[in-house]
């Protein structure tokens, strides 16, 4: 039988981890014969119903679920663990930007990025969900010295999967007969869907969909998903942000099918100053993510990612006194 690894999710009550810690019980992040210890870190009012959650799961009887903890300790929750969904965090509501979540948000993201350093496993992965998530993957690496960089990450691959599935529905494909598709910069409204690279069997997407299409529906409606969501169900996403989630982390662990959208510390790429945790094209292999280099960049693409790149140096500024 494989190593056991355990696996802690922050904000274990909320939305997202109820539909996350499902899949992750039953395998997959790591694999259907992997042993998983579950840790769900919790705030203190809520560690009662992160209770109910890991009853619930008790309950279903997953083959591969050895244990289930819940704790308000960050060091316990994180203590040899070896990947970290950082989930809990206040969602928006509607009218607001995720970067109104960054006074409330970003002062979680410190304390969890030093436990982390404290007291994780040497392979630790981790990845930020909770809002606004870019910034806040920021805040919990800068609080951890002793984690290399390129462990943290922020999520971009609900991005990436609304952009698939918008244009498959569009040009009448499955999800997976399209490559080569990237959302760059941040999660939020400026961030650039680019479909410039992307292909369906072997054929230029832009061959396939006109330009006006792109600018005035695709971008637009990938971009505001997230608020649109909102709208309607009153909640945020949570089912497609689970599902991204651990997609993310099955894919970084076991490696990528094709190119996939992800926020990562820029290493200096594509004239985004390095530090920031930025959306790029990415290929995950050999256990790491590795940015898809030389791609051509048009004006029209410069000039989206640009906006990424100057409203990420914002928040970077907002939270300054953050970053230790
Ligand atoms: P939710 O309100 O249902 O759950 C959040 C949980 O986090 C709550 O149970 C709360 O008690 C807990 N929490 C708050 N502070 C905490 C702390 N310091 N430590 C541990 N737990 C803490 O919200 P949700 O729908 O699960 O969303 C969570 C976050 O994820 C929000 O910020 C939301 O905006 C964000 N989100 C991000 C993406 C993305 O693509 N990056 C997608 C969807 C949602
Ligand atoms: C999303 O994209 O669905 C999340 O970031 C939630 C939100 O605030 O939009």
């Amino acid at each position: 039988m494989a190593t056991p690894k355990k696996i802690t999710i922050t904000g274990g009550a909320g939305n997202i981890a109820y539909s996350m810690a499902w899949r992750i019980a039953s395998g997959a992040v790591y694999g259907p014969n992997t042993p998983v210890d579950l840790s769900l870190l919790e705030i203190p009012t809520a560690v009662r119903a992160a209770e109910g959650v890991a009853m619930e799961l008790q309950d279903s009887a997953f083959p591969m679920l050895r244990n289930i903890s819940v704790t308000d300790n960050a060091e316990k929750a994180f203590n040899g663990a070896n990947a970290a969904f950082l989930v809990g965090a206040k969602p928006r509501s509607k009218g607001e930007e995720r970067s109104d979540l960054l006074a409330a948000n970003g002062k979680i993201f410190g304390p969890q990025g030093r436990a982390l350093n404290n007291s994780a496993a040497d392979d630790i992965r981790i990845l930020v969900v909770g809002n606004p998530a870019n910034t806040n993957a920021l805040i919990a690496q800068h609080a951890a010295p002793d984690i290399p960089a390129e462990r943290f990450t922020a999520m971009m691959r609900l991005d990436h999967n609304r952009a698939l599935g918008l244009l498959a529905a569009k040009i009448g494909v499955l999800t997976t007969e399209i490559s080569q598709l990237v959302v760059w910069g941040n999660h939020s409204i400026t961030q650039f869907p680019d479909l410039t690279y992307a292909t369906v069997d072997g054929r230029s997407v832009l061959e396939l969909v006109d330009q006006e299409w792109i600018n005035t529906e695709f971008i637009p409606q990938v971009a505001q998903r997230g608020a649109d969501i909102i709208a309607a169900r009153g909640l945020s996403s949570a089912a497609s942000a689970a599902y991204a989630a651990v997609d993310h982390m099955h894919d970084w662990i076991h490696g990528s099918k094709g190119w996939v959208s992800a926020a990562i510390p820029s290493p200096g790429v594509y004239g985004i100053p390095e530090g920031i945790f930025v959306g790029l094209p990415t290929i995950a292999r050999n256990g790491k993510w590795e940015v898809i280099e030389g791609l051509e960049i048009s004006p029209e693409q410069r000039q989206r990612i640009n906006a990424n790149i100057l409203e990420l140096q914002e928040e970077r500024a907002a939270v300054a006194h953050l970053l230790s």
